[in-house]
């Protein structure tokens, strides 16, 4: 089968597209024919190595795991024996080992059956971005109908999930993304939008909780931003190539320490039941993909380099099976 895989940390230069040995699932795994993959910034911290903090599960000098990506949509070809809940022929979605290839090896509670009428474009797009403003949102931010929130990186993969998500909640959404992407967040159901080019993001206004997606504000800023008993939720920092975002969330821990606010951070745990339960969303007409971009798997390494200039719209898709 073909794969994008890489031997060395690098840059996406390190990805090539190259034959490797079709998986075989082990205990508690499926192997599936892979029809669509999206790209997350996860896949560019396992292509650099970077934080370098990553490398302490992924590989000390080199990727343990050479076959980059993770969300995946696609057809169950082999279920190990242990395996009861999904069978061959399967529609599927979820978190796979190396999804940036034709066939792809998972555990099957990494992975839900697909609705008959979603697309595997749709449902790939799905799985890490959707997971973490599903749980941002509903274990972190915990602000009940009525309240308020500020979204901060409203147009990206995780933004656009967590904008709808959150209207779907009952919430009152602020969002901030760039001039161009202003329209989209308000049609995504942002009763606000801050165009972060041109006004502050912090103006004096005081929301239930703050979704980061950037960490472009000061710790301070966030918490006077804040009602009493409100949450900062940390999805991300700003990068660096030693521990950073870590400092960011030692720093907003001490920070938020004394008082009634509340600073989280939290790594998003993709199971069959999170992505069911965003299938309930999807069903009702509440969330969506916003696709930017798509490119052939052979081409994966430039979908990679888009998504690492930071300003992705939405999700960006890789079809393997056209
Ligand atoms: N904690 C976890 O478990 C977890 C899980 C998933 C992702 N993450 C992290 O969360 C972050 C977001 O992930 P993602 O998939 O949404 O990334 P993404 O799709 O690559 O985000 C791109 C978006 O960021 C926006 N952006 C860039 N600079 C901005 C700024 N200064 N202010 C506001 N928006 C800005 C861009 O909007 P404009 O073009 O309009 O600027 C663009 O739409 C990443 O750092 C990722 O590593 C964490």
């Amino acid at each position: 089968m073909k794969v994008i895989a890489h031997d060395r940390y690098g840059s996406a230069d390190e990805l090539e597209w190259r034959e490797a040995p079709d998986p075989t699932p082990g205990p508690g795994q499926v192997v599936l024919d892979v029809h669509a993959a999206s790209v997350n910034p996860l896949d560019v911290h396992m292509m650099t190595g970077t934080p370098m903090l990553v490398r302490l599960g992924a590989g000390l000098r080199r990727p343990k795991l050479t076959v980059r990506g993770a969300d995946v949509a696609g057809v169950v070809t082999a279920v190990a024996d242990d395996v009861t809940d999904l069978a061959v022929g399967d529609r599927v979605f979820g978190m796979a080992r190396g999804s940036f290839a034709e066939r792809a090896v998972a555990s099957a509670g990494a992975l839900a059956p697909m609705p008959d009428a979603m697309s595997f474009g749709e449902a790939a797009a799905l799985p890490v971005a959707a997971v973490t403003a599903l749980q941002g949102l509903r274990d972190h931010a915990r602000v009940p109908a009525g309240g308020s929130v500020l979204i901060i990186g409203a147009a990206g993969g995780v933004g656009t999930f967590a904008v709808q998500l959150a209207v779907a909640m009952g919430l009152e959404v602020t969002g901030v993304c760039s001039a161009r992407n202003v329209e989209m967040v308000r049609e995504l159901g942002a009763a606000r939008v801050i165009d972060y080019t041109s006004e502050a993001v912090v103006d004096g206004t005081r929301y239930d909780a703050i979704v980061d997606n950037i960490g472009s504000q000061s710790i301070g800023d966030m918490k006077r931003s804040l009602v009493d008993g409100g949450a900062f939720v940390i999805v991300s920092g700003k990068k660096g190539r030693f521990i950073r975002p870590v400092d960011r969330v030692v720093g907003a821990t001490l920070r938020f320490a004394l008082g009634s606010k509340r600073a989280e951070s939290f790594t998003a745990k993709e199971t069959r039941d999170e992505l069911q339960e965003l299938l309930g969303y999807v069903e009702r007409g509440e969330l969506r993909p916003v696709i930017d971009r798509r490119y052939a798997l052979a081409d994966a390494a430039e979908a990679v380099r888009y998504v690492m200039t930071g300003h992705a719209r939405g999700k960006v898709l890789i079809d393997v099976v056209a």
